[in-house]
């Protein structure tokens, strides 16, 4: 009884199609209790939709979790460790991470999991490989769009600048990821992933001043993993002979 009208108020109300569903199939003593029920059903539901959502709308390349992740190699700074990490403590303060080392230590998959583990605790986590958002924002620009496409990621609690530094940069390209990084800034977090220490981050933004600005801002409230093990992938090579 009711369903169809129940189902109407929903739609009008724009409160989804579940709510009709949950008032056949939720008991109680009281009226209060049966609608407090109902409404908390619905606020678990969304939240749930919402992990999802950011899952599969973070950009990830490929999942990759702390399950199997060894830290023998990584060093740690002395306020973080393997489990604050897997929390996202670092979020709450807007802090950010700069996993810096050798190729195939790591770095990406220690970032994906932890932007993976943000979107499971209900964070907005945007994950781009430095260049691909570079290109973004120059495409975005050129068609009249950037404001548009720096509003999206704004949203975000999370970015996460994968290989940031393999790929030379324009101008123009250097002074749109500028733009990016300093509004992050106290703002939301970042973790940028490199092999370039930062003496030599020079030669992303050309301009020392730039530079110099970028650097400040990501390390005021910024801690440095430091990944100067050898390569995974040499490791775990099926080339290897021996
Ligand atoms: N500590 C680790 N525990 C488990 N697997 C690892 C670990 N480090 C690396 N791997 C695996 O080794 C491979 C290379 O790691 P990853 O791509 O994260 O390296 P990277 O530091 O990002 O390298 P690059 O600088 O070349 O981008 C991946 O398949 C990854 O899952
Ligand atoms: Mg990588």
């Amino acid at each position: 009884m009711f369903h169809e009208q129940i189902a109407n108020c929903c739609r009008e109300l724009k409160l989804g199609s579940e709510i009709a569903l949950l008032s056949q199939n939720t008991e109680a003593e009281t009226h209060q209790e049966y609608l407090y029920k109902i409404l908390n059903e619905e606020i678990k539901r969304r939240a749930a939709a919402r992990k999802t959502r950011y899952l599969n709308n973070a950009g990830f390349y490929i999942i990759k979790t702390f399950k199997n992740y060894v830290f023998d190699e990584v060093k740690l700074p002395k306020l973080l460790s393997p489990d604050s990490l897997k929390e996202c403590s670092f979020l709450e303060n807007k802090e950010n991470l700069i996993l810096y080392g050798n190729v195939g230590t790591g770095k990406t998959h220690l970032a994906t999991a932890i932007g993976v583990e943000a979107c499971r605790k209900g964070k907005e986590v945007k994950f781009f490989r430095t260049a691909a958002l570079v290109n973004l924002l120059v495409e975005h620009k050129a068609n009249g769009e950037l404001t548009k496409f720096l509003k999206k990621i704004n949203k975000a609690d999370l970015l996460i600048l994968d290989e940031w530094g393999y790929i030379p940069l324009d101008r123009d390209g250097a002074q749109l990821l500028f733009q990016v990084v300093s509004e992050c800034y106290e703002r939301r977090s970042l973790i940028i992933t490199t092999n370039l220490e930062f003496s030599k981050w020079t030669t992303i933004f050309y301009d020392e001043q730039m530079t110099s600005a970028i650097i400040d801002r990501i390390i005021h409230h910024g801690h440095l993993l430091l990944f100067d093990g050898t390569s995974k992938r040499l490791q775990f090579s099926s080339m290897k002979t021996n």
